[in-house]
C-alpha cells in the first residue's frame, strides 16, 4: 500500500459577509456576552441568496485545482460530505463533475455522504480507505465538505455559519491520518435533524445536543485510546494514552465556548483513568470528584468550573489556536473540523508543527462521532510539504478581514429571502455579484424542472 497516507494540501471557502455577535446580542435583546463570551463566537458569516450548496463546493474545488496546479485527470476519487440538501437523489458530487469536463475525466469514484457533521469525516475515511486498498489506481482523492448552517429566529441563531473546505489526499502527505487508529461511537437520539424537507432549518433540541455530543466524546476518547496502547502494547510499551500525547487537539466546532469545555473533559477523561495517588499538579481541585462516573457528570456546573479551570494553560497551547475560523465564521457543519485544522495551521509555523501529534474530535448529530489523528511530518524546512501547506493558509486571517460586515437588519432580511426562495423554480436569484469574492461560482438559475446553473465571477 502506498505510504504515509493523508492530506496533502487544503482550500478553505466562506462568504464575503458577516454579521458581528455583538450587534446581533443587541439587535435580539439579549444581555451583552451572551454570544460573545458564552458561547465564544465573534463574527458569523452567511450566505446571499445567490449561493447554495452546489456553487460552495464548485468554488472550493475550483480554487484548490487552481492554487495545487494539478491537471484535472490526476483525481481518482472525490467524495462530498454535507447535510446541506437541496435534492434528495442528485448528488453534489454530480455537480461538480461539470469541473473535469474540459479534461475528459469522467473516471472518479466517490459520492455524497450524509449524517450531520459527520458526513466530511466519513468522506476522509473513504478515501484514505480507498487509497489503502486494491482499488486503488495510484490517483489522488478529493474530500469536498461544506455546509449552510442556518436556523430559525431565536436562540439556535447566532450559531449559524457557512463554509467549504477541499483536501487533497494522496501519500507521502504532511499530514498523516494515522492507521489503525479510530475510535468511533454511534447511537440513535434526536438532538438535531432535518425531517422538514421543505425547510433549509434543522429541528434541534439545543441542550440534549450539548449532553450528546459530550457522551460522544467520552466513548470515541476511551475507543481510541484503547486502540493506541494495544499499538504501544505490541510493540512492548505499557504506558498509559493520555493528553500529553496530543501536542494539538481540534474538535468540530459547534460554538467556540463548546469546544474548550471539550478540552476539559478529556482532561476529566485522564484524571478520572489516572491512578489516586497521582501528583500531578495539573489535576489540582479535581480529587473531589474522583467518585464519580463520567456520564453522571453532563449537566454538573461544579465540575464544569473545576475542570475548565484546571485545563486553561492546556487548551491555550493544544486548542484555541484552532478555533479562529470558527469563531469568526461560526459554524460550518461538516466542514468545521476541517477548518479548525485550517485554523491551527495558519497560526503556527511549520517548524512548531514538525512531528506533532493532532488529535481530532468529529460530531454528527443523530449520531455519529469518531476520535483519530494526525502524524505531522518532521520535515519543515523550505519547500516541503509541510512548508507549502502551513503557508497556503497563512492568509486566513487577511482573508477573513476583507469581508463585508453587514448589519443585524441585512442579515435578518437575507435569511428571510433565502425561506421565500427555497426550492421556488422559474427563477434567478436577485442581487449583486461583484459582492462575491471574485473567483466564486454562484447560482444563476433555476428553471421549471429544479435544473440549476451556475456561473463563475471574474
Ligand atoms: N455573558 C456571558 N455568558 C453568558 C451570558 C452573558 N451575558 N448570558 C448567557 N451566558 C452563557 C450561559 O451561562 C451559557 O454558558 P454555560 O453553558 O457555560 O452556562 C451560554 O452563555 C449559553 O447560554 P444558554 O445556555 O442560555 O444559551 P441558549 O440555551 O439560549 O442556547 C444553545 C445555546 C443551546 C447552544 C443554542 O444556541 C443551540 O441550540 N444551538 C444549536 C445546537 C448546537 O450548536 N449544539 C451543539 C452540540 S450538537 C453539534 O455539535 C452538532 C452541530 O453542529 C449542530
Amino acid at each position: 500500500w502506498p505510504k504515509d497516507v493523508g492530506i496533502l494540501a487544503l482550500e478553505v471557502y466562506f462568504p464575503a459577509q458577516y454579521v458581528d455577535q455583538t450587534d446581533l446580542e443587541k439587535f435580539n435583546n439579549v444581555e451583552a456576552g451572551k454570544y460573545t463570551v458564552g458561547l465564544g463566537q465573534t463574527r458569523m458569516g452567511f450566505c446571499s441568496v445567490q449561493e447554495d450548496i452546489n456553487s460552495l463546493c464548485l468554488t472550493v474545488v475550483q480554487r484548490l485545482m487552481e492554487r495545487t496546479k494539478l491537471p484535472w485527470d490526476a483525481v481518482g476519487r472525490l467524495e462530498v460530505g454535507t447535510e446541506t440538501i437541496i435534492d434528495k437523489s442528485k448528488a453534489v458530487k454530480t455537480v461538480l463533475m461539470e469541473l473535469f469536463q474540459d479534461s475528459g475525466n469522467t473516471d472518479i469514484e466517490g459520492i455524497d455522504t450524509t449524517n450531520a457533521c459527520y458526513g466530511g469525516t466519513a468522506s476522509l475515511f473513504n478515501a484514505a480507505n480507498w487509497m489503502e486498498s486494491s482499488y486503488w489506481d495510484g490517483r489522488y482523492a478529493l474530500v469536498v465538505c461544506g455546509d449552510i448552517a442556518v436556523y430559525p429566529n431565536g436562540n439556535a441563531r447566532p450559531t449559524g455559519g457557512a463554509g467549504a473546505v477541499a483536501m487533497l489526499i494522496g501519500p507521502k502527505a504532511p499530514l498523516v491520518l494515522e492507521q489503525g487508529l479510530r475510535g468511533t461511537h454511534m447511537e440513535n437520539v434526536y438532538d438535531f435533524y432535518k425531517p422538514n424537507l421543505a425547510s433549509e432549518y434543522p429541528l434541534v433540541d439545543g441542550k440534549l445536543s450539548i449532553q450528546c455530543y459530550m457522551r460522544a466524546l467520552d466513548r470515541c476518547y476511551a475507543a481510541y485510546r484503547k486502540k493506541i496502547q494495544n499499538q504501544w502494547k505490541q510493540a512492548g510499551n505499557n504506558q498509559s494514552f493520555t493528553l500529553d500525547d496530543v501536542q494539538y487537539m481540534i474538535f468540530h466546532t459547534p460554538f467556540c465556548k463548546m469546544v474548550q469545555k471539550s478540552l476539559a473533559r478529556l482532561m476529566f477523561n485522564d484524571f478520572l483513568s489516572s491512578s489516586g495517588d497521582t501528583q500531578n499538579n495539573l489535576y489540582k481541585g479535581l480529587e473531589a470528584f474522583r467518585g464519580l462516573k463520567l456520564e453522571e457528570t453532563y449537566t454538573n456546573k461544579e465540575v464544569d468550573k473545576a475542570i475548565l479551570k484546571a485545563s486553561l494553560d492546556m487548551f491555550n497551547k493544544k486548542t484555541k489556536a484552532s478555533l479562529y475560523l470558527s469563531t469568526n465564521n461560526g459554524n460550518m457543519y461538516t466542514s468545521s473540523l476541517y477548518g479548525c485544522l485550517a485554523s491551527l495551521l495558519s497560526q503556527h509555523s511549520a517548524q512548531e508543527l514538525a512531528g506533532s501529534r493532532i488529535g481530532a474530535f468529529s460530531y454528527g448529530s443523530g449520531l455519529a462521532a469518531s476520535f483519530f489523528s494526525f502524524r505531522v511530518a518532521k520535515d519543515a524546512s523550505p519547500g516541503s510539504p509541510l512548508e507549502k501547506l502551513v503557508s497556503s493558509v497563512s492568509d486566513l486571517p487577511k482573508r477573513l478581514d476583507s469581508r463585508r460586515r453587514m448589519s443585524p437588519e441585512e442579515f435578518t432580511d437575507i435569511m428571510n429571502q433565502r425561506e421565500q426562495f427555497y426550492h421556488k423554480v422559474n427563477f434567478s436569484p436577485p442581487g449583486d455579484t461583484n459582492n462575491l469574492f471574485p473567483g466564486t461560482w454562484y447560482l444563476e438559475r433555476v428553471d421549471e424542472m429544479h435544473r440549476r446553473k451556475y456561473a463563475r465571477r471574474p
